[in-house]
């Protein structure tokens, strides 16, 4: 396959800057589609770690063309940050993708405080309100922000209209001279990259080029599919490709799959697998099951082949990634959960309502679990039988198979099972 997106197939948090990283290898172009700096992922890089959160994983490595999709909301202050970590990168910015303000910021946050029933756990990186001004019409382009005038121009107009919602959720006006002066540097630094990234991907679609398409998230956290309200602002499905980067949908070939071995969720909504014992804070420490850009503590789950199969369905999967299957070593039994029972009745589909998805309990079969260090491993086959009975069956339950597994951190713990890309 030539043309490969990479999909969070859990909530968020599978591992897909690693198997970003590891593909990229022998990719031409990576290219984030969707999302912003509510993402995170650690990249290591000439034995140097960087903390990512906006620029697509290939940004590292200069033989790379990196593209930022108009799907994508980029807050330009952490833009400037972020690139202040890096150099010799080729990089190219949608003049389509939507600006993060700080007053989405503040109206993220305000959001969150008067919405008692149904606190998302939002990572108040302004996500949401910015996608909400996108749709409703008045968001700040890349187009306008990078032009003083029109810059200057929307932002006076929407800072009035904002500061009015601002006010009265009891929140402190934002002045616009401040905003604008800090903000029109970052359009500075940003204008050299800008350009028609729509047009640009097309070039590289004709010239043969090998393209991954970075998600950020996961499917359970798609706007459209997800578990609604308890999802983020945008689709994080191989489906959303096409429209969010402006190619044509027969022209993405395949998609792979991210999926941990067992399921985590941060923020808040309900996980039907989660565990709360004793486990769960082993599983967490072993995994680092800390958040990147939040630093919050991950909570724990089974893996859970219902959600698996929803991902498939929604999005779209042609092999899986699995990662952290180290993490397991050591358990005695693992579950696994292969359908839920809802009110007496066993389904195997995400319900739609979120009342009736909180009561959804998981049926799980057992299988068992395997104690030796298993980060050394090379090949499926040098995996203890446990371990390659526990992938099998995670390949037959969702029918896809696996074509990567990992077994820690570094790339060299990343193997391959069937050359894809
Ligand atoms: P938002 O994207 O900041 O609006 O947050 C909405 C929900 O998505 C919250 O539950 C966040 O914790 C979650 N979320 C957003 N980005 C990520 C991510 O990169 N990994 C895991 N969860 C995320």
């Amino acid at each position: 396959m030539k043309r490969l997106v990479i999909v969070g197939t859990q909530w968020g948090d599978e591992g897909k800057g690693k198997i970003t990283d590891y593909l990229a290898q022998s990719a031409d172009v990576v290219c984030r589609y969707q999302g912003g700096n509510n993402a995170g992922h650690t990249v290591v890089f000439d034995g140097k770690k960087y903390s990512l959160h906006l620029l697509p994983s290939g940004i590292l490595n200069p033989n790379i063309e990196n593209v930022m999709a108009n799907g994508m909301v980029i807050n330009p202050k952490a833009f400037s940050e972020e690139l202040k970590k890096v150099d010799r990168f080729n990089l190219h910015i949608s003049d389509r993708a939507h600006v993060v303000l700080p007053y989405h910021i503040e109206l993220d946050k305000a959001y969150e405080t008067i919405k008692k029933d149904v606190k998302i756990g939002t990572t108040h990186k302004g996500i949401g309100p910015t996608y909400t001004d996108k749709s409703a019409r008045i968001g700040m382009r890349v187009s306008s922000f990078i032009h003083e005038d029109k810059f200057a121009h929307e932002l006076k107009h929407l800072i009035e209209l904002k500061n009015k919602e601002l006010i009265s959720y009891g929140h402190d006006p934002i002045d616009f001279e401040s905003v604008y002066n800090e903000y029109k540097a970052y359009a500075e630094l940003m204008k050299p990259y800008v350009t028609d990234t729509s047009y640009l991907l097309n070039q590289y679609i004709e010239t043969d080029k090998k393209i991954l398409f970075e998600g950020a998230q996961g499917v359970m956290l798609c706007l459209d599919h997800g578990t609604y309200p308890y999802v983020t602002s945008s689709s994080p499905t191989a489906s959303s490709v096409p429209v969010n980067t402006g190619i044509a949908p027969w022209l993405v070939e395949g998609a792979i799959g991210v999926t941990k071995a067992y399921s985590t969720r941060v923020g808040e909504g309900f996980m039907p697998t989660e565990i709360k014992n004793k486990l769960a804070d082993e599983i967490r420490v072993r995994g680092n099951e800390f958040g990147t850009t939040t630093g919050r503590p991950r909570r724990i789950g089974w893996l859970d082949t219902v959600v698996l199969r929803h991902t498939k369905r929604v999005s779209g999967l042609s092999y899986l990634a699995v990662t952290l299957l180290d993490v397991l070593s050591g358990i005695e039994e693992l579950k696994v959960c292969v359908s839920y029972n809802l009110d007496g009745k066993e389904i195997d589909y995400v319900p739609a309502d979120i009342d009736d998805f909180m009561r959804c309990e998981p049926n799980y079969i057992t299988l068992k679990g395997w104690q030796e260090d298993i980060t050394q491993v090379k090949s499926f086959d040098e995996l203890p039988k446990a371990a390659q009975a526990y992938l099998k069956t995670l390949s037959d339950l969702v029918k896809v198979d696996i074509a990567i597994f990992s077994v820690g951190p570094d790339r060299n713990q990343t193997i391959l099972v069937k050359d894809i890309f």
